[in-house]
């Protein structure tokens, strides 16, 4: 299998990426989720990604069919944290089919690039606690927990 990264301008793949992982991810881990956006807000939503210089949009190929997507952004420094400059890993998915097949390792590995270009010295993603694949991939990219975030029901 051939796999290529590359920086997209092809809204529509993503739009359709990020709606299947709503679908799979936030469908099987957040009933309050509304899965519904991606179709009704997303194209307007990752037009202004693809052109926004802050943000990264990357869509992997693989043997030149569109096998997944990953969005990077570079955040503000915190005043309250000087010394980091953050960049988080927003959102990623890699299609069923071409998965366990370095896809998403290379997708990672081109974020990592990117936000190193724009200065960043930290990295950070956030995954489902019960979302135990991506939280093993994640760390098999290098990712340890820094920060937990806990919720109930009121
Ligand atoms: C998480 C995801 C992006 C990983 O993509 P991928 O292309 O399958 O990952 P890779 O093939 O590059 O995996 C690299 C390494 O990560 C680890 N890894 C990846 N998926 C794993 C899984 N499901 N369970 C355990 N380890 C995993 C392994 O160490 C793997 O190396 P190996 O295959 O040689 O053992 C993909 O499974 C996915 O899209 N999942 C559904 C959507 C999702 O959860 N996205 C993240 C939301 S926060």
């Amino acid at each position: 299998m051939t796999v290529s990264v590359d920086v997209t301008e092809d809204v529509p793949a993503l739009v359709a990426s990020a709606a299947a992982l709503f679908a799979e991810d936030a469908g099987s881990h957040d009933p309050r989720m509304d899965l519904g956006w991606p179709d009704r807000e997303g194209a307007p939503y990752y037009q202004d990604l693809v052109a926004d210089d802050e943000a990264l949009c990357l869509l992997a190929h693989a043997d030149g069919v569109a096998a997944g997507h990953l969005i990077g952004r570079l955040l503000p420094v915190s005043p309250l944290r000087p010394d980091a400059v953050r960049a988080v890993l927003e959102s990623m998915r890699v299609a069923a089919e071409c998965r366990r097949r370095g896809v998403g390792e290379a997708l990672v590995s081109a974020f990592v690039s990117w936000a190193r270009k724009r200065g960043a010295n930290e990295l950070a993603v956030q995954a489902y606690a019960a979302n135990e694949g991506a939280l093993a991939f994640y760390r098999a990219q290098g990712f340890r927990p820094f920060e937990v975030r806990l919720a109930r029901e009121a």
